[in-house]
């Protein structure tokens, strides 16, 4: 499996503090079947800022660690990005802040609330080859009275990016109801852990993915751990998804050939 979104390494933001610290979780991860972990350190002006640089001297540090430990496990960079009013000019692709240097960026909104004009300003990015990941949105509770808001942007291309522990009950009610929404919706990509530490944050998937099969089918929730991050960290520009009006019924139908192939082909 492959997460990609992960505050993975020591000392840059409120993850691990040591290069110990961090290693605990890579083999955390290992265990739970992880091999690809995107670090995606907090990038926010005014609380966590650090260089590019800075970044992959810390991740070749603990990719050296996790090789001497024999772990199967591969760190590649990246960050979480908050939303701040410079962020277009601070973005390139290949740059520090996108994920594994690619054309993809996490972005993160502040949990109550989000800027009135997001909307455009994530079309924005599309219109320059830049793709927002959308971190979260089911633990933001503006989404979650608004989701009609979060169609259009998955039409237009915008991918949505749900947390393991979320979807377990581990950050409560309305993140477990919601993100439960987003999968019978469509409107969920990918499921990442957004671990912290080993306490109320860890980095694990296989629970959330066995559960999000319950909603929509084990074939596609195996793909929000495998082949859509894999896409991402590839930079493979993905077919807009179509997402469903009418949510999927509780009761989960098998997918026809033709919504396989809407919902899983890559261009
Ligand atoms: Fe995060």
């Amino acid at each position: 499996m492959i997460d990609i979104h992960c505050h993975i390494l020591p000392g840059l933001d409120d993850g691990p503090e040591t290069l110990e610290e961090s290693l605990a979780l890579c083999r955390a991860a290992a265990a739970d079947g992880i091999r690809t972990i995107v670090a995606t350190p907090h990038y926010k002006p005014g609380a966590y800022e650090w260089s590019g640089p800075e970044v992959l001297k810390t991740l070749s540090l603990l990719n050296t660690a996790v090789a001497a430990e024999g772990l199967d496990l591969q760190i590649l960079p990246g960050a979480e990005v908050a939303v701040f009013p410079e962020l277009p000019s601070v973005l390139e692709a290949g740059g520090p802040l996108m994920l594994n240097q690619g054309i993809y960026f996490l972005v993160e909104f502040r949990p109550h609330a989000i800027p009135a004009n997001s909307e455009a300003f994530l079309a924005s990015f599309l219109d320059s080859g830049l793709i927002p990941v959308i971190a979260h949105p089911e633990r933001n509770a503006w989404f979650a009275n608004h989701p009609e808001v979060l169609f259009p942007l998955v039409r237009r291309g915008v991918l949505l990016q749900i947390t393991a522990a979320s979807l377990t009950g581990g950050l409560g009610p309305q993140a477990r109801d919601f993100s439960g929404y987003l999968l019978r919706h469509n409107l969920a990509h990918v499921i990442a852990s957004d671990g912290h530490n080993l306490d109320d944050r860890p980095v694990a998937l296989s629970k959330a993915v066995a559960l999000a099969a319950d909603l929509v089918g084990e074939e596609r929730a195996v793909t929000m751990v495998t082949t859509v991050p894999e896409a991402i960290l590839a930079g493979r520009r993905r077919m807009v998804i179509q997402p469903l009006e009418h949510a999927l019924p509780e009761e989960v139908r098998p997918p026809s050939l033709f919504q396989r192939f809407v919902r899983g082909i890559f261009r």
